[in-house]
């Protein structure tokens, strides 16, 4: 399907349930929850652009690696899951387990999906950047009381598809 199919339900339920940004460095997989990332179009192609603060584990891996994925769901079933991987890192726990989510292949990139989400979004890295303080405005900084500004992962979208 094309990128922008969805993009407003994918977008709505992103932004108030949250989704699984997952990555999968050499043989290590974590995922981790996000409510903030961006859909877009640039360079000619079609970008998810996720947002990771340096003290993530999830920052560790994703450094390394090639791609991530996101999965989105459209209901209440991953709210418990959503609630661990948002709050609990996977350096102390097994998410997949502890979570009862289950990793599976994805379409494209090396990254896995989590099983039975809506909406997926198989990215692969092209350009990273750190949010310049300097050039950040004021009435945001609030957002960063402990001056964790996000590192910025354009990933480009090789694969959008639904269940
Ligand atoms: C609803 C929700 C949205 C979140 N969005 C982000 C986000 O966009 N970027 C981020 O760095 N952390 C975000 N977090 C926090 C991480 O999911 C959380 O710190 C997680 O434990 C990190 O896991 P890790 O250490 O295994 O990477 C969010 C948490 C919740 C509950």
């Amino acid at each position: 399907m094309n990128f922008y199919e969805d993009l407003g339900i994918a977008m709505d339920n992103l932004s108030k349930r949250g989704a699984f940004l997952t990555v999968k460095n050499e043989n290590i997989v974590n995922t981790m929850t996000i409510a903030w990332g961006y859909v877009g179009y640039s360079w000619n192609r079609p970008f998810f652009v996720a947002m990771v603060r340096p003290q993530r584990y999830t920052q560790e891996l994703i450094k390394y690696a090639k791609d991530y994925t996101i999965s989105i769901p459209y209901s209440d079933d991953f709210k418990e899951a959503l609630t661990i991987c948002g709050t609990k890192s996977g350096r102390d726990i097994d998410k997949e387990k502890e979570g009862e989510i289950k990793f599976i292949p994805s379409q494209v990139v090396d990254s896995p999906v989590v099983d039975n989400c809506d909406m997926y979004y198989e990215c692969e890295i092209k350009y990273v950047d750190l949010i310049d303080k300097d050039k950040f405005p004021e009435e945001l900084k609030k957002n960063y009381p402990k001056e964790d500004y996000h590192y910025l992962y354009y990933g480009e979208i090789v694969k959008a598809y639904k269940k």
